[in-house]
């Protein structure tokens, strides 16, 4: 089966990308690499260790990334206020939940990233779904891997819908600019599935009540945690009527990329522009041939959206 490494800021989404994840038979979760923006990451990468607890799943190893964007400095990173309304304070609804008795592995995120694209290159499925610092920084140091990982499909950006910190641009993008930059330029093979398909697809109190009802402590604990996303989005967006599913659509995605339409384009990232963080075709790169990215911009959402019950629900 390919293999899949999960680059998470585990906040509400990066949770159920952990669980889609877990209950896909067509993948082995290989590991999990920690990034910084819904909470720090060191918080980020605590509630990895305690999900994959709570899932059953204690076999995958969990490694500490880079805890700041490329343009900053170390241990400079503040989680904004409004990650803190949507996710809660401790990234997971504030819901309660046992630290693991695990701690995370020796090695860090960037060489294990790199080790694993040696070990089992195209094979290798790379799902980031924050900011993308930890793939660029293995990229800059290792610029091999960009031709041996098999895919790297990101949730990030907005090609044709506006983004959700302002007019133009997208969380994740917006954390790290110039790391997303560099790594649509990389010539790795990028999938990017952005805000365009990611807030089609939605859940709502409904849906988690089916996970409630399975009594188990996992499903209580997604069906709690997901209320308080909902919620937020109550309130941040009340025309979608439900909560985004971004990170485990890049999930899916990579899994199974026939859910969505992609276009071929060969993007880029404003990085000092008056839409620093956007994420647009690359002028420059129009007229190649050859085209490195694809950005998926239609989704089937109720065969996802009835993947991700049926596979969550099963765990
Ligand atoms: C992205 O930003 C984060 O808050 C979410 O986890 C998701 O990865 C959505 O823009
Ligand atoms: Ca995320």
């Amino acid at each position: 089966s390919k293999k899949m490494i999960l680059d998470l800021d585990t906040g509400v989404d990066d949770a159920l990308a952990i669980a889609y994840a877990l209950a896909s038979p067509e993948v082995e979760l290989i590991g999990i690499t920690g990034t910084y923006g819904n909470v720090l990451m060191d918080q980020g990468t605590r509630n990895s260790l305690a999900i994959t607890d709570i899932l059953g799943h204690p076999e995958v190893p969990v490694f500490r990334g880079v805890d700041h964007s490329s343009t900053s400095e170390p241990g400079s990173f503040e989680v904004l206020e409004i990650s803190k309304f949507i996710h809660g304070e401790n990234g997971i609804g504030d819901v309660e939940i046992p630290d693991s008795p695990r701690v995370v592995e020796q090695q860090d995120a960037v060489d294990f990233i790199i080790e694993a694209a040696h070990t089992y290159g195209e094979d290798l499925i790379y799902v980031p779904t924050g900011p993308d610092t930890n793939i660029a920084a293995a990229l800059k140091k290792d610029p091999q891997i960009a031709h041996l990982i098999g895919s790297i499909v990101i949730m990030g950006g907005a090609l044709t819908v506006p983004g959700n910190v302002n007019a133009w641009t997208e969380a994740n993008i917006s954390q790290d600019p110039e790391a997303a930059d560099y790594l649509f330029r990389s010539g790795a093979n990028v999938t990017m599935v952005g805000l365009d398909v990611t807030l089609q697809t939605l859940l709502t109190y409904a849906d988690t009540a089916k996970w409630r009802a399975l009594g188990t402590k996992a499903a209580k604990f997604y069906a709690d945690m997901t209320d308080f996303y909902i919620k937020a989005y109550e309130t941040t967006s009340p025309h979608l009527g439900g909560c985004g599913l971004h990170d485990p659509l890049a999930v899916a995605v990579a899994v199974d990329p026939s859910l969505v339409t992609l276009l071929d384009i060969n993007m880029k990232v404003d990085v000092d522009g008056p839409t620093r963080g956007r994420t647009i075709g690359d002028e420059q790169r129009i007229t190649d041939r050859t085209k490195t990215m694809k950005v998926a911009v239609a989704v089937d959402v109720d065969r996802f959206v009835g993947e991700l019950m049926d596979r969550i629900g099963a765990l």
